[in-house]
């Protein structure tokens, strides 16, 4: 079962922590318990989650990975020091529930600006894989925002995750950061990291945008991956261009508490739905509620759509579902 999922590119400003957070938000809106790993600088997707933080003291990421760094190249971190160091700062952190999570939970280990040091320190790439082996069964999600490339954080964060998803903004700048995240993720197979690329998400998609389509075309006829054709690995479905994404991270809430508008986050619903049945959560697909129940002619950014140039790259939700449809209405 795939449970820890890396959302990485080697290039800024992609959506990576606006993912992390929407999904997690969702996912535990669907009744998952989900951890929220935030290894990337400045601590965004720490940030973005503030409405939940709990008023309660508690230690540093970085204080609970600084024992680790005495452990060398080949060294795994072991399963008791981990909880002893869990324990004793009080991680992760439990974030408030909302009552409309029906069940489901979420808990941060947050960004702290000490991970920089630590980062210079640490040796073994096996350390987040342990603190996280450890605390898995509290959860059936994990999310990790990615750290910087070439790092040993960004080799822990690999060898800790089952599945990557990677965001990509359709604009030719971002096609090779694209190449530098397939990359790693082949010297990780190399090095037998688990993870497989869970597929590409297109982010900041506006409807009508000729020139993205020609990049959507470029990456898609870009080669392989995992011996597939990497048209195979890009999600249906895009997250739509939304001002309120960034409205919402600048009031701390999930953007569905400024905009009512289910264009704006329809795609992330989507992804959270893959991600649930991904993960072996399909049981939890059926308690779609609040921000994750569309109205059925919701216009979703629809990739082939986009790629094709047509219209305005959008499909009716209902559609949508009727051709692409979720584990949960297979056989409907
Ligand atoms: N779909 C979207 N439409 C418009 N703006 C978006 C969208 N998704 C995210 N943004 C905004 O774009 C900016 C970058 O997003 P985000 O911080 O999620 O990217 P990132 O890949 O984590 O960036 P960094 O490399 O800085 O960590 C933010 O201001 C965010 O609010
Ligand atoms: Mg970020």
């Amino acid at each position: 079962m795939q449970r820890v999922y890396g959302v990485a590119i080697n290039k800024g400003g992609q959506g990576k922590s606006t993912t992390v957070t929407t999904l997690a938000r969702l996912c535990a809106l669907y009744g998952a318990r989900v951890l929220v790993v935030d290894l990337a600088q400045p601590g965004t997707a720490s940030t973005a989650l503030r409405d939940c933080w709990p008023n309660v003291p508690h230690g540093l990421f970085s204080e609970l990975l600084e024992p680790f760094t005495v452990l060398q190249e080949q060294d795994l971190s072991h399963p008791d020091d981990v909880l002893a160091a869990l324990d004793a700062l009080h991680l992760p952190v439990p974030l408030l529930t909302k009552p409309s999570w029906g069940g489901g939970m979420m808990a941060l280990l947050p960004y702290d600006e000490g991970l920089g040091q630590v980062n210079r320190r640490l040796r073994s790439p096996y350390v987040i894989d342990g603190i996280l082996r450890t605390v898995d069964s509290a959860f059936d999600i994990i999310l990790i925002d990615f750290p910087a490339a070439d790092s040993i954080l960004q080799d822990n964060a690999l060898l800790a995750t089952d599945r990557v998803l990677i965001p990509f903004v359709a604009d030719a700048s971002s096609l090779e950061g694209m190449d530098a995240t397939l990359r790693l993720l082949r010297r990780g197979r190399d090095a037998n990291a688990r993870a497989t690329l869970g597929g590409i998400i297109l982010t900041h998609c506006e409807p009508r945008n000729k020139r993205a389509g020609d990049i959507v075309n470029t990456l898609m006829h870009s080669g392989e991956v995992e011996g597939e054709p990497l048209k195979e690995r890009l999600f249906p479905f895009a997250i739509r261009q939304s001002d309120f994404f960034d409205h919402a991270f600048r009031y701390g809430e999930p953007v569905w508490e400024r905009t009512q508008d289910q264009r704006v986050w329809a795609g992330y619903v989507l992804l959270a739905e893959w991600l649930l049945a991904d993960a072996g959560l399909d049981g939890l697909l059926a308690n779609r509620r609040h921000a994750a129940l569309l109205e059925d002619d919701t216009r979703v950014m629809d990739t082939a759509a986009v790629a094709a140039g047509t219209g305005t790259g959008e499909a009716r939700l209902h559609d949508f579902r009727l051709v692409h449809a979720p584990p949960l209405d297979k056989g409907a």
